[in-house]
């Protein structure tokens, strides 16, 4: 019960002087309301009229609202959006992020757990996450069907998923355009036991720690996928090798712009400790654009930033 402000009309009067005052007033009050009702004044006008002639406040808690029920803001459970379904039913990852309401809200619903539809482990999907503690499923997985890219590859380069050749082919053009050349394929998609080979002759000139910094081992690797392209810069047709790619300004236009085609550069800068690789500017790991556009808006350095996963510096085993 909360108590008029003004306590003073309550309580500076005696008793009597309280009867002496009330029953004038009483009656002043019963004869207002007779005349004003006989006037066509409803009750509650006639009630303020008696109210303000007594001068008493009406005590707060009467002149509150009724109080508005208000329903809990519903959670909003993306994977039940029938639109969400559809594009995830039809493999139309790129859809499906728009579904969510775009990459931003398809990273948050992820990541705090309100996506159970969203499989990071699922190798066909966009959304894929391959590191040191998350290996595919199968370890031998390949994907259904590859393409290969219309840029200057490598001759062991292999090839790629075909949305992400075509992607890849659409900003080798947007580069060349920009003034910076070409981009070639140093190495696309290679099979589980392609990397066999490619770990066990890292740690045969590196020693294995060192080879654990730059290459992963089979069944880990993001070019199991097809989704993952090691890129150089070529002019005229000559390529300058994946090495030197973040010296050159196509290695610069590249981190600046990929995310427009759908990319991202997996392995920066100061990300060892959660990626548990040296920094690879030419590794660049294809995502879709919805997803790209959130991840470079958000300025994330890696994808178990992105998604809220662990850390994954080392191996488990
Ligand atoms: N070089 C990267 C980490 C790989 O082997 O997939
Ligand atoms: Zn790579």
């Amino acid at each position: 019960m909360t108590f008029p402000k003004h306590p003073v009309a309550r309580h500076a009067v005696d008793g009597s002087a309280k009867l002496r005052l009330f029953v004038p007033l009483g009656l002043a009050v019963t004869a207002i309301g007779i005349v004003w009702a006989l006037a066509g004044g409803s009750t509650a006008e006639a009630d303020g009229a008696a109210e303000a002639a007594v001068m008493v406040p009406r005590p707060a808690v009467a002149k509150q609202l009724p109080a508005v029920e208000r329903e809990e803001a519903a959670t909003v459970a993306p994977c039940t959006d029938p639109a969400v379904q559809a594009a995830l039913a039809s493999g139309d990852d790129n859809a499906a992020v728009a579904a969510f309401g775009g990459g931003a809200a398809f990273q948050s619903a992820v990541a705090s757990g309100n996506a159970p539809c969203i499989d990071l482990g699922d190798p066909t999907r966009l959304w894929l996450v391959v590191n040191k503690t998350r290996p595919f499923t199968p370890l031998e997985y390949g994907p259904a069907s590859l393409a290969s890219p219309a840029l200057v590859s490598d001759s062991a380069a292999g090839p790629l998923r075909s949305d992400v050749a075509q992607a890849l082919d659409a900003m080798s053009a947007a580069s060349d355009a920009a003034g910076v050349g070409e981009l070639g394929l140093g190495s696309g998609y290679r099979s589980y036991q392609m990397q066999i080979d490619t770990y066990r002759g890292q740690v045969g000139m590196y020693g294995q720690a060192e080879a654990d910094a730059q290459s992963a081992r089979p069944g880990f690797s993001e070019h199991q996928s097809g989704l993952a392209a090691d890129v150089e810069q070529c002019i005229w047709g000559e390529c300058s090798g994946i090495l030197d790619f973040g010296d050159t300004d196509a290695g610069q236009w590249v981190a600046e712009h990929s995310w427009e085609y759908g990319f991202i550069v997996r392995y920066v800068e100061g990300q060892t400790p959660a990626t548990g690789y040296d920094p690879e500017p030419w590794h660049l790991r294809y995502v879709g654009t919805e997803i790209a556009a959130a991840y470079a808006q958000g300025g994330y350095g890696s994808l178990e930033q992105f998604f809220g996963l662990p850390a994954a510096p080392d191996y488990l085993g």
